[in-house]
């Protein structure tokens, strides 16, 4: 995707076919026949509630566990014909509580898989800069501190530029922004992206949090009880939940979600008028909720809807809003009982 210095950075396509985690003694496979086909440089949110897999997941991509069947190739080539220090290299693991080594300094943290990889000491010194600059450690201040001299953010920052050390082609994230205050969390959210955008590895990305998950993700996968229940865009998760588990699991009868996700290019209904040249614009990429607050904001119950060269396409009234969150309530799903949530 992006190139740094010339070195391509795009990120593996990761290929998961009927994989099975049965750990000993278990009643049920903790992993249930998974199958999932992620494009190189995607941003893939894995979201499910608590002992759904998807740790173990995770955990089978990076070879931390032996699936019991099945197969996972990255790039097309099989997890177990990769020597570990080219999986390594391949793949950076970021943990929920950091595990950052406490009695070593950040700038050695970070150098953790180059120092493994051996690499000669002025390339890791360098990285290991540019790596706490990517991250908005600035080195001077941060690099010769210890992990306990740092705030939960902070060390979540270096728990990720550790990941990113040996510039692997896919992330692992199990929960990393977890533990953080709201706003902690929403603004590493935004630089992670920032840094996905830049970078374009392959994200894995674990979470329980909905609206982390739509912040985030170009797909989002739903697990169940080992199984995948729906993969898809976010605002096809949150409109057209696949069965009443993903409804109440993504909130998608919350009104203000789906009007975040819904663009208002897809909602607008009406054709261009003699009026439409003295309403108020907005961009058909903006969301219902943009819209709404424009419309509050005026007094104005139609906008103009504009496309990419400013152009007006068509008419966005209040009713065609109504209409747009109100017309996907989630289908009652006949398969799932009551009792069975
Ligand atoms: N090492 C292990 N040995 C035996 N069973 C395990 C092991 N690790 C996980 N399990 C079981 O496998 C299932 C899936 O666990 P996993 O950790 O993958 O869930 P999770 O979706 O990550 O949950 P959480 O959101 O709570 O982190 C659970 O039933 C769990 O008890
Ligand atoms: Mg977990």
């Amino acid at each position: 995707m992006s190139d740094r210095n010339g070195e391509t950075a795009a990120g593996s396509a990761i290929r998961l076919d009927h994989v099975v985690k049965r750990y000993p003694g278990a009643e049920r496979a903790a992993v249930d026949d998974v199958t999932l086909a992620v494009e190189p440089g995607e941003f893939i949110v894995l979201l499910g509630p608590s002992g759904c897999g998807k740790t173990t997941l995770l955990k089978m991509i990076n070879r931390i566990h032996e699936p019991t069947g099945g197969s996972i190739h990255i790039d097309d080539i099989e997890i177990h014909d990769l020597p570990a220090s080219a999986l390594r290299r391949r793949i950076g693991y970021v943990i929920q509580q950091t595990g950052l080594f406490p009695h070593i300094r950040v700038e050695d943290n970070v150098a953790t898989v180059p120092s493994l990889l051996k690499w000669d000491k002025s390339r890791i010194r360098r990285r290991v800069r540019e790596l706490l600059e990517l991250v908005g450690l600035p080195p001077d201040q941060y690099a010769r501190r210890y992990p306990m001299q740092l705030s939960g953010g902070e060390q979540q920052r270096v728990g990720l530029a550790r990941a990113l050390a040996a510039e692997p082609t896919t992330m692992l994230m199990d929960e990393p922004f977890g533990a953080l205050d709201a706003i902690t969390r929403t603004r590493l959210q935004s630089e992670l992206r920032r840094i996905h955008r830049q970078l374009g590895q392959t994200i894995l990305f674990v979470t329980h949090d909905i609206d982390e998950a739509v912040r985030l993700a170009d797909r989002i996968v739903v697990l169940r009880e080992g199984r995948v229940v729906q993969f898809a865009s976010p605002l096809e998760i949150v409109t057209a939940p696949a069965d009443s588990f993903v409804a109440d699991l993504v909130g998608a009868d919350d009104v203000l979600r789906r009007m975040s996700l819904i663009p208002v290019a897809s909602a607008a209904q009406g054709g261009l008028t003699g009026r439409s040249s003295d309403l108020e614009e907005i961009s058909g990429s903006a969301f219902l909720r943009d819209a709404i607050g424009q419309m509050v904001e005026t007094g104005a119950d139609r906008l103009a809807v504009v496309d990419e060269d400013g152009r007006p396409v068509s008419e966005l009234s209040l009713d065609d809003i109504h209409d747009a969150v109100g017309e996907h309530e989630p289908a009652a799903d006949p398969t799932v009982s009551a009792g069975d949530q």
